[in-house]
């Protein structure tokens, strides 16, 4: 039998990229699936693609940075499915810009959903993950293992998230619950989706990608079924990993190259 043969899970930003391609991926392996999102149409879309796939599912409309939607996304869940087997933190934002071009009000938005929204989420998730003896999942990225310039909101979010996990793995051990953190590296978007600029407005992604939703996916299909503490994605993102061990100031130098290039 798949591992994921009527499990329950939640993937919050779940309208579309990582999130929608996780969804249909363990939906097909026979998990029943809950997708959360801020965007209403995109929403909707994901739900029918769901749907004419054969996959059981509930499409909730919740904002992760509000912990009273957190709790009645959890209660919609298990009022739908009964239990939850996996928590799976994906939504996300992003912010490109200089550090001092940041407007404060730019960077509470991204820690309220970067950082917040996947701590209320667990927060709210983790007493049915308790009876389950489920996992929970964070979305980092290799933007959190090393920070570039101009990642300095969203790199900090991410590596904060994987610092989050190091412990609550251990605290939740005797519970049984597994905890995961997963970090792509640059990923084919969605066309809709846009990062901020520092003072909010959107900015276009111009940066080639290293791997597609659908790959990530099968990343965060084999942290869950294997119980591994962390996967990284990506040659580059597994080299950068190496490099921030051996020689960071090695590193500094690339980095400082490729922002003179560009
Ligand atoms: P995306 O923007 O296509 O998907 C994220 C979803 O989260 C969107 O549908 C968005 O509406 C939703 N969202 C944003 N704020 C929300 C909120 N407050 N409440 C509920 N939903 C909210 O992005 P993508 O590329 O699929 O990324 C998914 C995750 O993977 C993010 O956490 C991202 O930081 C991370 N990641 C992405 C990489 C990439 O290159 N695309 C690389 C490394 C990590």
């Amino acid at each position: 039998m798949d591992y994921f043969s009527d499990k329950v899970v939640l993937i919050t930003g779940g309208a579309r990229g990582i999130g929608l391609a996780t969804a249909l991926l363990l939906g097909s392996r026979g998990a029943k699936v809950a997708v959360s999102d801020l965007l209403t149409e995109a929403l909707s879309e994901a739900e029918e693609l769901l749907g004419s796939s054969g996959i059981e599912r509930l499409a909730v409309k919740s904002d992760v940075s509000r912990f009273e939607d957190c709790e009645d996304l959890v209660k919609q869940t298990l009022d739908r499915f009964g239990r939850l087997d996996v928590l799976i933190n994906n939504a996300g934002v992003s912010v490109v810009a200089n550090f001092d071009e940041l407007k404060p009000e730019v960077a509470k938005k991204l820690y309220e959903v970067n950082l917040l929204g996947q701590v209320y989420m667990t927060l709210a998730a983790l007493p049915a993950l308790k009876s389950s003896r489920g996992h929970v999942i964070f979305l980092s990225s290799v933007g959190g293992i090393r920070t570039p310039p101009t990642s300095t909101l969203y790199g900090s979010s991410k590596a904060a998230l994987r610092a989050l996990a190091e412990a609550l793995r251990l605290e939740l051990k005797p519970f049984g619950v597994h905890v995961g953190v997963i970090s792509p590296g640059f990923t084919t978007t969605d066309p809709r989706k846009t990062v901020m600029k520092g003072d909010g407005s959107p900015r276009p992604i111009a940066r080639p990608p290293h791997d597609t939703p659908e790959g990530v996916a099968r990343g965060i299909a084999k942290l869950i079924e294997k119980r591994k503490r962390e996967i990284v994605l990506t040659p580059l993102g597994k080299l950068t990993c190496f490099l921030q061990r051996l020689s960071p100031s090695l590193l500094d130098r690339l980095l400082l190259g490729r922002e003179l290039k560009n």
